[in-house]
């Protein structure tokens, strides 16, 4: 999508979303029970310092979080969020692809896509698909392999995608901005919601989060989002 050529009149909802809008589709989320930074140590895998030590088991993480996602599909929340068309702008944190697979158009990933790789090298991105990173495989462009690294935004990274959040202080009254399934442990929810000029702010989430001031927010959902989607969209959901 061409974001600098976004017509914010032609849209009605920003989402900022996290792992728990992909929680009812079978992708594990990071903080709560089951969470991946339950089971794996985060400030290793997910960081870039530990990858330049230790790639192999860095890729090896990412090619068991590649094979879940080629097993899972898009829920309810993400069909609803997609029914919207092109007048929802996603602006999420989770590097699934299960918004583009339920057709979202409008889609900028913050922390970038499960499904690509980096090279840090000439810094060439391509989407790679869902397969392990192989013995043979390096990068198309300059043929690095050492190089090469999942295409995801890692701790200790810069998040460039991040200047992109600051479209919500130039949202305007008729605009919903919905927060669904994130702690706030990483991307200040409260900063952005109360940047955020729309009309209409919507938080779902499971249950409160110690990041999140519900109170920032005209509505609140704690409830599995497949369930209150339809809430969360509010009266554009009829179409
Ligand atoms: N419906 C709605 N919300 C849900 C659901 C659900 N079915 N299941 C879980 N949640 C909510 C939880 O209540 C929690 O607030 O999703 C949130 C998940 O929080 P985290 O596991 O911290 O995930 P997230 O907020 O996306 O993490 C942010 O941290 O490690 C980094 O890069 C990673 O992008 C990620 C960032």
């Amino acid at each position: 999508m061409d974001f600098d050529a976004l017509d914010l009149d032609a849209i009605t909802h920003v989402f900022f979303t996290g792992a728990g809008l992909s929680a009812e589709s079978g992708l594990p989320t990071f903080r709560g029970v089951g969470g991946l930074w339950r089971n794996y140590p985060a400030q290793q895998l997910a960081d870039i310092r530990f990858w330049r030590q230790n790639a192999a088991l860095v890729h090896e993480f990412y090619d068991m979080r590649r094979e879940t996602l080629a097993n899972v599909a898009p829920n309810a929340a993400h069909r609803a969020i997609a029914a919207l068309g092109t007048r929802a702008l996603n602006l999420t944190q989770n590097v699934d692809n299960l918004l583009e697979q339920a057709g979202c158009p409008n889609v900028i990933h913050l922390h970038g896509r499960l499904w690509q790789m980096h090279c840090t090298s000439c810094g060439h991105r391509w989407d790679f698909g869902l397969g392990p990173w192989r013995a043979e495989d390096c990068c198309p462009a300059c043929g690095a392999r050492e190089a090469v690294k999942p295409g995801v935004v890692m701790f200790n990274e810069t998040a460039p995608e991040y200047a992109k959040l600051s479209v919500l202080s130039r949202l305007k009254p008729h605009h919903t901005f919905a927060v669904i399934g994130t702690s706030g442990a990483v991307i200040d929810v409260n900063a952005l919601a109360r940047a955020c000029t729309a009309g209409r702010k919507v938080l779902n989430n499971a249950e409160a989060s110690d990041y999140v001031e519900e109170d920032l927010f005209d509505e609140v959902y704690y409830a599995p989002t497949t369930e209150v989607i339809t809430q969360v969209i509010g009266p554009a959901a009829a179409g």
